[in-house]
C-alpha cells in the first residue's frame, strides 16, 4: 500500500541554503534567495511524486543520485529554457553587416558555437540566416555545436519540431523554404539545415573546455550567465577566449555584461564582444 504523504511545511532557510549549496557545487547555477519559495513549490511536489517525508529526504535523494537525473530535474526546474528564433534583432543586423569581416572569405570555414541552445532555436537559425545571407552558402565548410545542459531539452532541439506558437514572427517565405509541414499545426526543420547542427550536452560551468579543439568564429553563450556569479561568469569568459581568435565575436544576451575592468574583451556593438 502506497503511504499517504502530506507536506505542507514550508522549506525552511536552512533547507533552502543546502539545496543552494548543492545546485551551486554540482551545477554551478547560483540561486538568489529570493527563490526560496519558487524552489520549495518545485520540491513539494517531488516530495509527494516520490512519496518522502521531507525536504531532508529529498535532498539525500538527489545528493545520493550517482545516474544524475535527479539533479538534470533539478535544472529543469529552476531554469528556463526560453528561446525564439531570430532572438534579439539587433545581433542579426550586425552579425549581417559584418560577414565579411567575421568569416574567413579564403578558407571558406565556420564553425560556431551555441552554448546553451535550450530547445534549438538558436542554432538553426544560425543556419538559416548564413544561407540566407552568405554569398556562395553550398561552397562553404560550416559546423554549428550547439550545447546545453539539459539532456531533455536538447531532445527537442534534435527533433527540430516546433508548433505554431513557437514559429510566431517568422516571415512566411523563411517558414516554407526551411521547414515542413508535421502533425497537429506544427512545423520540422528541414534536413538540410539539420545537416549542420550538432546537439551535445555539456555544462559551461563544471564542463571540460579542453575537448574542443578547434577555435570558433562566433560563440553565442546568449541568456544562461544570469545564473552564475560574477566569478563563475568571468571564469566562463575566460575559457571562451581561449577558444576565439582576433576576428571572432562572443555574443551574450542583452540583460547580460561583461565586467568593465575586463581586459581580454571589448565591446564592439550591444552585447557582442571581440578579443582586445
Ligand atoms: C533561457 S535558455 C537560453 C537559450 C538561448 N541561448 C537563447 O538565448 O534564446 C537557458 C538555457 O541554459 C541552460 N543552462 C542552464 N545552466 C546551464 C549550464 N550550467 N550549462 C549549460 N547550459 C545551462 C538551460 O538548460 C536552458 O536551456
Amino acid at each position: 500500500m502506497h503511504k499517504v504523504v502530506s507536506i505542507e511545511e514550508n522549506l525552511s532557510i536552512s533547507e533552502f541554503k543546502m539545496f543552494q549549496k548543492l545546485i551551486y557545487n554540482d551545477i554551478g547555477i547560483s540561486l538568489a534567495d529570493h527563490k526560496r519559495t519558487l524552489v520549495q513549490s518545485r520540491l513539494r511536489k517531488w516530495i509527494r511524486e516520490f512519496e518522502l517525508a521531507n525536504y531532508q529526504e529529498l535532498y539525500e535523494k538527489i545528493a545520493n543520485d550517482n545516474s544524475g537525473q535527479m539533479l538534470m530535474m533539478l535544472v529543469n526546474a529552476i531554469t528556463t529554457n526560453v528561446t525564439s528564433f531570430f532572438r534579439e534583432e539587433s545581433q542579426w543586423i550586425y552579425l549581417q553587416n559584418n560577414l565579411t569581416e567575421i568569416f574567413d572569405i579564403k578558407n571558406k570555414r565556420i564553425r560556431i558555437w551555441s552554448a546553451a541552445c535550450s530547445s534549438g532555436q538558436e542554432p538553426y537559425s544560425i543556419i538559416i540566416f548564413l544561407k540566407e545571407h552568405l554569398k556562395n552558402f553550398d561552397e562553404w565548410d560550416i559546423k554549428i555545436l550547439a550545447t546545453d545542459i539539459s539532456e531533455e531539452i536538447l531532445l527537442k532541439a534534435t527533433s527540430g519540431i516546433y508548433v505554431k506558437k513557437e514559429l510566431e514572427g517568422m516571415p512566411k517565405n523563411i517558414l516554407i523554404k526551411y521547414f515542413n509541414g508535421y502533425k497537429d499545426e506544427s512545423f520540422m526543420v528541414k534536413d538540410e539545415i539539420k545537416q549542420y547542427v550538432v546537439f551535445r550536452t555539456f555544462n559551461l560551468v563544471t564542463g571540460d573546455f579542453s575537448i574542443f579543439k578547434n577555435n570558433f568564429n562566433i560563440v553565442f553563450c546568449r541568456n544562461v550567465m544570469i545564473y552564475f556569479d560574477r566569478q563563475t561568469q568571468n571564469q566562463l569568459f575566460e575559457q571562451f577566449a581561449k577558444l576565439l581568435e582576433k576576428k571572432s565575436r562572443l555574443f551574450i544576451g542583452h540583460s547580460e555584461s561583461i565586467h568593465q575592468k575586463n581586459y581580454t574583451y571589448k565591446l564592439v556593438a550591444p552585447s557582442i564582444y571581440k578579443l582586445n
